[in-house]
């Protein structure tokens, strides 16, 4: 097969990326398309980019919704492997025979066809032409796939020459095609600043708002260099044990926790941003192995299976994820069920996680101001409608969860 892979950061998945990814399938080159999200891009650092699961899920989104499901499959390659995603190790890692075979099968190619070898064109913009040759290594990406070119009207590059002083400098063998497109042009970074989402469609607008992405507020603005990296690093690692909606979750749970401690102590917004986003780290884990973990941490405090996961949470946080601050490890212990004396980040944590923005369990709103004017106030409406629920259900409310609302002064 003739495969086309389109990398980028996705940020976000706009109509100018399905303009590209129709337009090389219109073009009869490339039989599939492969869009591959970036998880350490090289040429975006700093605090602006969001977190490469949140980029990951929102191409499958959309490519589920919108695009021709047989002909476009989105990889995780690039979450597999550490160091930043160079176009040559990308494609040298998504070429191997074994994934390659393995993927296409997984996206209901049929095997006669996923059988290699196949052939790879790395579909980009003729804006990058005339300055290809300082691409990483472009000799060697030549080496390994084609280069498939969307030559747009208008796009001020002359393609033809472009490709003739190329092949001068790479040699003949060098394939290098050319398709058009016409269609959305869209800069992403507009989309975001400007939050003008006629580009994008409606499962990504969806996306968009689900997650409370690109505020014009970037809370990651107020944590250090080492913790907001360590945020998008732990993000691509959780990515390999908590699925869609639970990796989301946590991270929206991160990120919310740092806004809560800007506004009460602006000291924590570090320790905040990483409590939160572990909270839930352990949660997939297997249910014997975070029985394991719960009483290695905790005796028989938390026996009930579905609070395992808090000290089961700390105790992976420190072995996987290298966090050692018993703050930190403190409030993903006690996020499921509050404890006597919560310390601001305990309370803070507790409440991201029933209030980040994909919750809907109910109406929230009034919850959501509170949060920012008064915590306590905030956690005695949540505190109060979650042990409502459980003695509805006949359920007990666990010890520490009573020392908890005696604390911020719910009477049962
Ligand atoms: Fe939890
Ligand atoms: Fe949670």
């Amino acid at each position: 097969m003739n495969i086309g892979l389109l990398g980028g950061s996705f940020d976000p998945f706009h109509k100018g990326h399905e303009s590209l990814v129709n337009g090389a399938l219109r073009s009869g080159i490339v039989d599939v398309v492969i869009l591959i999200p970036s998880a350490r891009n090289p040429f975006k650092k700093g605090r602006s980019v969001t977190a490469a699961p949140y980029r990951y899920y929102m191409v499958k989104n959309a490519v589920d919704a919108d695009l021709k499901k047989d002909k476009v499959f989105v990889s995780d390659i690039e979450f597999t492997y550490s160091g930043t995603s160079f176009t040559l190790t990308t494609i040298k890692e998504i070429s191997k025979p074994s994934y390659i075979r393995t993927f296409l099968k997984a996206n209901g190619i049929k095997s006669s066809d996923a059988e290699t070898p196949h052939s790879f064109f790395w579909i980009t913009g003729s804006d990058v032409l005339p300055t290809f040759e300082k691409w990483r290594e472009a000799d060697k990406i030549l080496e390994m796939a084609g280069l498939l070119v969307a030559s747009r009207p208008g796009d001020g590059v002359d393609v033809d020459e472009q490709i003739t002083r190329l092949r001068g400098v790479f040699g003949n063998r060098s394939d290098i095609r050319v398709f058009d497109i016409k269609g959305v042009e869209a800069a992403s970074s507009d989309i975001r600043t400007e939050h003008d989402y006629v580009k994008v469609s409606d499962t990504v607008i969806d996306f968009i708002r689900t997650h409370d992405l690109y505020r014009d507020d970037n809370v990651l603005d107020l944590v250090s260099d080492e913790t907001c990296e360590q945020f998008y690093e732990n993000a691509i690692k959780l990515y390999r044990y908590l699925g869609e909606k639970r990796l989301l979750h946590t991270l929206n749970v991160g990120l919310l926790s740092l806004r809560y401690a800007s506004v009460y102590d602006r000291t924590l917004c570090d320790r905040a941003l990483i409590a939160g986003e572990l909270h839930d780290c352990a949660k997939e884990l297997d249910e014997a192995l975070q029985r394991e973990m719960a009483t290695e941490h905790s005796g028989d405090v938390f026996t009930e299976k579905k609070l395992l996961h808090s000290p089961a949470g700390a105790v992976f946080a420190n072995q996987e994820f290298g966090v050692t601050d018993p703050g930190i490890l403190d409030a993903i212990t006690y996020h499921t069920t509050g404890r006597g004396g919560m310390s601001l980040l305990d309370k803070i944590v507790y409440l991201a996680d029933k209030l980040e923005p994909s919750r809907t369990y109910a109406d929230l709103t009034r919850e959501r101001e509170l949060a920012v004017t008064d915590i306590d106030a905030a956690l005695r409406l949540c505190v109060g409608s979650t042990t409502k629920k459980l003695l509805s259900r006949g359920q007990d409310v666990h010890p520490l969860t009573l020392d908890f609302m005696n604390d911020i002064g719910i009477c049962e």
